[in-house]
């Protein structure tokens, strides 16, 4: 299958794995959609992006919005979800519930509701591919909410596949991949923590946004994939 001629949005498309799976998918032959919550993020995502890309400005958290946007956009021949907003990391006893609440309203609801609000609109063939991370797998103390996050994605990739077939739900588990996620956790040093994260995984590195740009466009072209969850996590699980 060739995305030739196939219209895919990528939700949270205007940064790190998004912006890549779209700058990937348009490099491909598609017809590219992205969408985030800022407008100044949409217009650099854009500026990146081949003419005729499209841009919105949607906080995937207000489900009218979502919904308003799959109305304007028609028919659509594949969905990716790649929004996140910062990581909240924290021990238990530190953790607030409004924070967490905003975590997973992103993670967790935003997916749910992008799934809602776009199967109707799917084209035959089409497909939804979510996004878990390695955290879900193998937590550290301080990733109870992402971790969560994680696990609640994996479950809804299976029960979506099954509740919404022939249309394909899987989903991408990247584990560390240079992105501006890691900004407010790093700082300055973040390329200190990719160098030290990178030589304790089976690769000797952490991902770029292109080796999990790549997944995505796997699992929207192989039409034998549904219920997956793909691992690109240069071996974290297994180290
Ligand atoms: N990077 C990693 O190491 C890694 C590892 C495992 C899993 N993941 C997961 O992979 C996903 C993508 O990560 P990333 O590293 O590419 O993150 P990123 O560079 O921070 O990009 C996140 C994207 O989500 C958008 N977004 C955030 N809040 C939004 C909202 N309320 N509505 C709409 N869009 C929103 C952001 O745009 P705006 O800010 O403009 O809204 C941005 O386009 C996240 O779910 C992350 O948890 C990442």
């Amino acid at each position: 299958m060739s995305l030739n001629g196939q219209r895919v949005v990528v939700l949270g498309g205007t940064a790190g794995i998004g912006l890549a799976t779209a700058q990937a998918a348009a490099a491909a032959g598609a017809t590219v959609i992205v969408s985030s919550s800022s407008r100044a993020r949409v217009d650099q995502a854009l500026a990146t992006l081949p003419t005729g890309t499209e841009g919105y400005r949607v906080d995937l958290t207000d489900e009218n919005a979502v919904e308003a946007l799959f109305t304007g956009l028609g028919e659509i021949d594949h969905v990716v979800y790649t929004a996140g907003g910062p990581l909240v990391l924290g021990e238990l006893d530190s953790l607030s519930f409004e924070g967490v609440r905003r975590a997973l309203d992103v993670r967790v609801w935003g997916a749910l509701s992008a799934a809602k609000h776009a199967r109707a609109h799917l084209r035959p063939g089409g497909s939804i591919t979510l996004t878990t991370g390695s955290a879900g797998r193998r937590p550290t103390p301080g990733w109870v909410v992402g971790a969560s996050s994680c696990g609640a994605i994996e479950s809804l990739t299976r029960a979506l596949a099954v509740e919404l077939a022939p249309i394909r739900v899987n989903a991408v588990m990247p584990g560390m991949v240079r992105t501006e996620l890691w900004t407010p956790v790093a700082g300055p040093d973040a390329q200190a923590l990719y160098e030290s994260t990178g030589k304790g995984l089976l690769v000797g590195r952490v991902g770029e946004p292109e080796d999990i740009a790549a997944a995505y466009l796997y699992l929207m072209q192989n039409g034998f994939s549904t219920g997956a969850v793909l691992e690109l996590d240069g071996g974290h699980v297994l180290a």
